[in-house]
């Protein structure tokens, strides 16, 4: 593992050996035992889009690993300015030892790791959010005590988050059901490569436009914004579509009675869950936030230690 760019890159023996390290640093990290893995080690955070969660936990993680991290802004930076993407990658390979980065293309984070000699690390793509299921994985499985044989349920946009959500499932042995608007389904070439993954592994991959099916006996129910950050100008046009995909009580007792709620967050209430769901007694997500620290620590020392 050099990079950390897709989770489709990843076997699921790598998945399993970052929960567990991430799991060992947690435990460690409320503990007060201090695990400087990344002593004198920099990593260059670069983003193009907004970010709480990100930013704050690989900075503070990068913290705790007794390294350092740089803050880049993309309109502070002269990547903004159109330096290419090859230029960047071979002097920030000169100075730092890790890069994070958040921006739009997948194809420009594939770049980056291609033309540098550093591991980078995708802090979200329009493609992709490997950070963010890691922290998932992490929750469900202190939540549920396991992975394998459970069922998880996305509702909503196939984008991002879904499509990481398809490969950490199908590579962990979770059945994972995914519901989406008609003209926002998932991307089939990540719809295949889950469904590659989940054969070897005897899981299930399910892509359906029914809410009801999707979330039905589901342990884990999923949700994102209907809204991701530069599609702001869709708003108007895709709150009446998705609006029969939101979790709400009705929708949410169909799955199991035990079921948890996850959303990567930022959420917006009202809109793809209600209320009563993602502030009640089933959700996890602050849970889902705070692994988002232990999961990337465990990314950052296996990949810059
Ligand atoms: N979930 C997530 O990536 O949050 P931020 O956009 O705040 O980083
Ligand atoms: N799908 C969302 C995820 C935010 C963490 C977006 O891309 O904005």
């Amino acid at each position: 593992m050099k990079h950390l760019l897709s989770l489709n890159n990843l076997n699921s023996n790598e998945i399993q050996d970052l929960l567990k390290l991430s799991e060992k640093l947690k435990r460690q990290t409320k503990e007060g035992v201090q695990h400087h893995l990344l002593k004198g080690k920099t990593l260059g955070m670069i983003f193009s889009k907004s970010s709480t969660r990100t930013r704050v936990s690989f900075e503070v993680g990068m913290y705790q690993l007794g390294g350092y991290s740089l803050f880049l802004s993309s309109n502070d930076i002269q990547l903004g300015r159109g330096e290419s993407i090859f230029d960047t990658a071979n002097v920030l390979s000169r100075y730092i030892d890790g890069i994070m980065i958040r921006t739009f293309n997948q194809s420009d984070v594939e770049d980056l790791a291609k033309y540098g000699t550093i591991p980078v690390i995708n802090g979200l793509t329009d493609e992709m959010h490997p950070c963010q299921i890691l922290a998932d994985l992490l929750t469900i499985y202190e939540h549920k005590g396991k992975l394998e044989g459970l069922k998880l349920a996305y509702i909503g946009d196939g984008n991002n988050v879904a499509h990481s959500l398809l490969h950490g499932c199908a590579k962990t042995g979770m059945d994972i059901s995914i519901a989406s608007p008609k003209g926002y389904e998932c991307d089939s070439r990540y719809v295949d490569e889950a469904k590659e993954a989940a054969k070897s592994i005897g899981s299930k991959v399910v892509l359906t436009q029914d809410p009801v099916e999707a979330i039905s006996k589901a342990d884990v129910v999923y949700a994102d914004t209907w809204i991701s950050m530069g599609q702001e100008d869709q708003k108007e046009e895709k709150l009446n579509i998705f609006m029969p995909y939101q979790i709400n009580s009705q929708l949410f007792a169909k799955a199991k009675e035990d079921a948890i709620f996850l959303h990567c967050l930022p959420a917006y209430r009202g809109y793809e869950v209600t209320e009563d769901i993602i502030d009640g007694a089933q959700s996890v997500i602050f849970d889902e936030a705070e692994n988002r620290l232990h999961a990337q620590k465990a990314v950052m020392a296996t990949l810059m230690g």
